[in-house]
Order: C-alpha cells, then structure tokens, then sequence
C-alpha cells in the first residue's frame, strides 16, 4: 500500500495538462486547454484542460476530474495504478507499507493481468538476449531480418523456448496464478496439464497508450507449413484487438508532431519503418481496421496514410479501409508498394531518404487511387465508366464534411471528365438514401450517370430563397466549426479571434433585425439563437428528427446539398483542401452577405412602392415624400457598401 505521504507528494508534481497530453492533443485557448474528448466521439473540441485548477472537463459529455481521475476513466487503471504511473512519470519515489493477503487478494483482476504481462514480456525479453537458445535462434533471426540492438530493446522483442512448458513452470514458481494464465491465453490447459502457447517463436509485445503490455503476437521461424505463422493473443479484459493499434505508444507523439500517420499492415511493417526513421507508423495487426481504431487515431490527426503491398488483398483491405476511415471523417491518402515488397522490405533495404521520398511521391487521394486501380486500360468502355463512378460516387458519400465532400466531388468529375452537376446529384442520392430521408423526398429511381441531364439542379440555389436555406444549411452542417478573425487589439495589434460560425451568423443576422420569410428556415434559426443562449448548439439530429415534416425535409436536402455557388467557385477562391478552414470563413462572409442584400433588395422595393402611392395621391405629403427617398438613398448606400465587401471577398 502506498503511504499517504507518498500520495501527496505525487498529487504535488502532477500537472494536469501534462497528464492529459500524453493521450489528447491539447491547443492553447485563452487560458484553457482545448482538445478532442478522448471519452466520446467528437469533432470539434470541447474538452477542456485547466492548469492552474488541475483539472478537466469536457462539455459534450459532461466527463470531467482531476489527473488521477483522468488516468483511471482513460487507461482504466486503478487508485493505486494512477498514482503509480504519476510516481513514474514524476520520478516520486514510492514508500510502500506491504499489503496485508487480505489487501493482495482484492487486487484488481486487470491489474493482475497487467502484471503478468509485464513479468511475460520480460521473461521472453531476457530469454531471447541471454538463453543459449534465444541467441542462436531468435536473436540471429531478427539480426537477419535487419533489426538492430536497439530496436530489438526498443521495441521489447522476446523469444519463446521451443519447450513445452518452460515459461508456465517459471511463472507458477514466481506466484503467477493458473487463473490469469489461461485470462492472458499466455498458457493453455490439455488433459489437466499446463502448456505454452508460445513456443519457439519470436516475441512482439503489444503496448496500449501508455506503454503496458497488454498481449503479444508470436511468429514462427521455420517454414513448418502445418504451423500459424503467428499466434496472436486472445481477447481478455485488458485487450481488446478492435481498440488497440500495434506500436501507437510508440507512434503517437510523431503522429501528432507531423499530423499525419501511417498505417501498415503488421508488427514487422511497424519496426522496420521506425528503424528507417519514420515513427509515426502504427497497424491494426491481425484484424481489419475497426471504427473504434480511427478514433483511437484521430486523437492525435486526422490524416492517415495507408501503406500497403499491391496484392489482391493488400488492395482489398485498403478499400475497406478507405471507407471506414472518410466515414469517421478523416482523410485518407493511399500508397501502394512495388510488386513483391511491403513497407518492411522496402524500409529495409533504402535509405531513410529513399523511403519518405518514394512515399511522398505515390501517395494518391483515394479517387485518384480508385480511379487508376478500377479502370486501368478500359477508360473509354461507357458501361465500365458509369459504373466505377457510381463506386466512387459512394464512397465520397460517405464523408460527413461537406466542403471536403465538395472538393471531391469536383477532384472525380475532373478526373472522370463528366459533369459535375451530375456527380453532385448521385452523391445527393446516396447521402438521403442514408439520412433516411428518402420517404419524404422520393428520389427517381432512373440512373442519373448514364442519362445526362446537365440542367439537374441541388435543391438550394435553384430556389428564389436560397440566400435563406444558404444560412441555414452553414448552420446545419458547420455551426459548431471555428473561424478565425483578424481583429486589431487595445495595443493596436493583429490578433487572431476564434469565433463559432453559429455565433457570428446568429448574431449578426439578430444584430441587423433581420427575419426569414421561409418559414421552415425561420423555426431552425429561432432554434440556433435561442440555443446561442446557452452556449449549446442544436444537434444534427434534431431536425432529421423533427416531428414537423417540412423541417425534416429541408434539414436533410440541405445536409445532403454541398454547395450552393457557381461553378467557378473554386477558380475565384483557388480552393485547395488544405484551405478547408480558410474556405468556410469565404463561405460563411459570403453566404450572410448574400443575405443581407437580398433584404436589402426587398427593402428598396418595398420603399419605392411606398413612394410610388404616395407621389400619386392627390394631396401630397411632401415631408413623407422626401422621407422616403432619403430612406431610398440610405438603403441604396448600404448596398452599395454590402455589394462592395461581399465582392473584396468573393473575388479575393
Ligand atoms: N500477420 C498476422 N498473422 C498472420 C500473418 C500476418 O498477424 N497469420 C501480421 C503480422 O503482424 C505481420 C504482418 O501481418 O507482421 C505482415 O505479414 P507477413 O509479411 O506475412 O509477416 P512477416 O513476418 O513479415 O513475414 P515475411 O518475413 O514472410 O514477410
Ligand atoms: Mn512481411
């Protein structure tokens, strides 16, 4: 048990931010640290770290506590296991009062695990650097195999005896439990008797955020064909193969330093580029990518780059890949590797130069990939045509941005050399199809890609009122993003403001009186304004979900409408992704704008109305006459300036 002065004094070195930015990338936001919540799926930050209060809290889940706290919901340790690992981290040395059995008894089951996973890879570590056996074999193996001393201890690579036994006996000796044994898979039961899993086969440890040993992947080595080529861990209580990536302990501060990963296929992929330099490489080893997996990624960045041999199931897994990841939002770039060689070999056999190089030059978008891998020499073949666009057309469906789905919508329609109207309105398709908005807005079930119709419309700006469903639909989709304004401070400097979309539309619109004239439009915005209040913002569901069918309909076209300008858009703003936030703040100035001066319009009609009844009555009122057509000459200066700044911004 730890001494209550231990304790304080580990309570004493922790700092919060410091804790928490070991598994959150944390940004400086005033005199907050702001971040992804690392306890729900979130992609606009809101957890929030405070140094001098030593705590967290995030506002979208409401999870919040202090640096312990934090370690034992995140790593799911224990008391005692937080305060452990702080005393680590903080080089707090550890008074101990020993346990009493009653005490030893209770211990944590996972912490058992833990431990017996630990004292595992230890042993296979010791084995394989000092047994006879271990050099000779394992040793020399992974010297062939071009692994140096210290990725060999890096990385905490072992080796298993090829005895039926000898581990199990060596753990029961040390007072390791039969139970957690079998918990681990590290040992099996046949008629009674106790036996290795691993035997004869070198040793990858498998690590969780925070470095612990939570399972190993054995591989063979000979070329016994009978025999798996690796043995992989099962699931127990503390691994879970769809929530762990091989080697991210090591990965995760490179990933998050050059934003941006690479994801492999297995343990060997993963070493043998860390040894050529690049750290920022992880791999779901043994299982296809899981959902959960891209989260555990987005932590630290939202780009992945997929590395993968050019076989037919190299391909195969990358596709799926693929879809998994735009589908959480992520982006996704591919690289396929010359025939016969897998980032191992490859990274093996170049220079570290040699292989970023190679990397930088064939990494494609995934349309391009597609595109190249699905049409190859059939490019002029219409039915082949029409059919891998379709393909394409749903895979860019699934990306929830809409800017980014934009962007790619325009990059396949330049590529596939069709219509992008075309492309816009299958994409439409499949987004309500998946909104479940089909039963409000039937959709032709004809095939929009082999019957061109250029004139197909989204369903926003074909409208006379689209400048209102423009604001809405940024609300929809982007009220929750930031955009960043130059604002000139006291001292006369630059600073740089970061201000919610839903905030700056909703105030300016309020700010100006303005009102909507679509009633739909107007009961969404009342929606956002009276949230504002709150500082919360309404969820996209809640109008997907709304019991008033014409707000569900108009919620959903205009989720499901990527954009409303013309087509040279892109060619006046010069979008590139990269820009996406720099194109949001365009689009949010343009949209309440373009607003502004549709009132503006209505406002002069309706005066000059007005001036017309009164300058054709018989009695006139000279006084109103010249009112109104000061009014005209206010309201006209005004858009005239509106006219203006939308334009400096629109063609900047
Ligand atoms: N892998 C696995 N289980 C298997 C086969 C492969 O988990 N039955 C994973 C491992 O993580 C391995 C990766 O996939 O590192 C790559 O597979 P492969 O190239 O077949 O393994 P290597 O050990 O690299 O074999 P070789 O020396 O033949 O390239
Ligand atoms: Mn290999």
């Amino acid at each position: 048990m730890i001494t209550r002065e231990t304790i304080d004094k580990i309570l004493d070195a922790t700092r919060i931010d410091e804790v928490v930015g070991e598994f959150v990338t944390l940004k400086k936001r005033g005199v907050n640290l702001l971040g992804l919540c690392p306890f729900h799926n979130e992609k606009t930050p809101s957890f929030s770290v405070s140094v001098p209060k030593g705590i967290y809290k995030c506002f979208g889940c409401g999870k919040g506590g202090d640096a312990v706290s934090f370690l034992m919901e995140h790593e799911h340790y224990t008391y005692p296991e937080a305060l452990r690992y702080l005393a680590g981290k903080y080089g707090v040395e550890i008074e101990e009062e020993k346990p009493s059995p009653e005490q030893q008894e209770v211990l944590d089951e996972k912490e058992s695990l833990f431990n017996l996973s630990a004292f595992a890879q230890k042993y296979f570590h010791e084995k394989l650097l000092e047994s006879d056996e271990g050099k000779a074999i394992g040793l020399t193996y992974l010297k062939e195999r071009g692994y140096s001393m210290e990725t060999v201890r890096k990385f905490g690579l072992g080796y298993a005896l090829n005895q039926w036994d000898a581990f199990v006996q060596t753990a029961l000796k040390n007072g390791y439990k039969k139970e957690y044994l079998e918990k681990t898979s590290l040992c099996k039961s046949k008629d009674h008797q106790l036996y290795d899993t691993f035997r004869g086969r070198v040793i990858f440890p498998i690590h969780n955020l925070s470095g612990r040993v939570l399972g190993f992947g054995g591989r063979i080595l000979t070329s016994d064909k009978n025999k798996p080529k690796y043995i992989n861990s099962a699931e127990s209580d503390i691994y879970h193969k769809g929530r762990v990536l091989y080697g991210l302990f090591f990965a995760k501060s490179a990933m998050a330093s050059s934003d941006n990963c690479y994801l492999v296929e297995g343990y060997t992929d993963v070493i043998s580029m860390h040894q050529a330099g690049i750290e920022n490489v992880i791999a779901s080893s043994g299982t296809a990518l899981s959902a959960d997996q891209v989260r555990l990624i987005r932590r630290y960045t939202s780009n992945i780059t997929l590395l993968f041999d050019g076989d037919p199931a190299g391909i195969k897994a990358a596709f799926r890949g693929i879809d998994l990841i735009l589908e959480e939002g992520l982006n996704v770039r591919l690289v396929l590797f010359p025939d016969g060689e897998d980032p191992d070999s490859f990274a093996l056999t170049r220079r570290p130069a040699e292989v970023r190089q190679f990397i930088q030059d064939n990494a494609k978008d995934f349309i391009s990939f597609k595109t190249q891998l699905l049409l190859g020499e059939t490019s002029n073949d219409p039915i082949r045509k029409a059919a891998l666009i379709k393909e394409i057309a749903a895979t860019i469906a699934l990306i929830p941005e809409p800017i980014a789905r934009t962007l790619y919508v325009q990059k396949c329609a330049e590529l596939m050399q069709i219509e992008e109207k075309l492309l816009v309105t299958e994409v439409n398709k499949l987004r309500r199809k998946k909104l479940g908005g089909q039963q409000q807005a039937p959709q032709p079930e004809e095939d929009h890609l082999s019957v061109p119709q250029a004139e197909r419309q989204g369903p926003v700006h074909d409208s006379n009122d689209w400048q209102e469903k423009e604001i809405i639909r940024i609300l929809l989709n982007y009220g929750d993003k930031e955009i960043i304004f130059e604002v000139e401070n006291e001292d006369k400097r630059m600073e740089e403001v970061p201000t919610r979309v839903s905030d700056f539309v909703v105030q300016d619109i309020l700010e100006d009186k303005l009102d909507f004239e679509n009633v739909q439009c107007r009961t969404i915005f009342q929606a956002f304004a009276e949230a504002r209040e709150s500082g919360a913002s309404p969820s996209e569901q809640t109008f997907l979900n709304h019991p008033d069918q014409q707000i569900k309909s108009l919620a959903i076209d205009l989720q499901t409408s990527p954009y409303t300008y013309s087509s040279n858009w892109e060619d006046r703003h010069r979008i590139y992704v990269s820009r996406e936030d720099e194109i949001l703040k365009i689009l949010v100035i343009e949209a309440v704008y373009s607003f502004k001066l549709k009132k503006l319009e209505k406002m002069i009609l309706a005066n000059q109305e007005h001036l017309r009844e009164e300058s054709s009555r018989q009695e006139k009122d000279q006084d109103k006459i010249l009112r109104l057509m000061e009014k005209e000459r206010d309201l006209k200066a005004i858009r005239s300036a509106f006219a203006k700044a939308l334009n400096r911004v629109v063609t900047k």
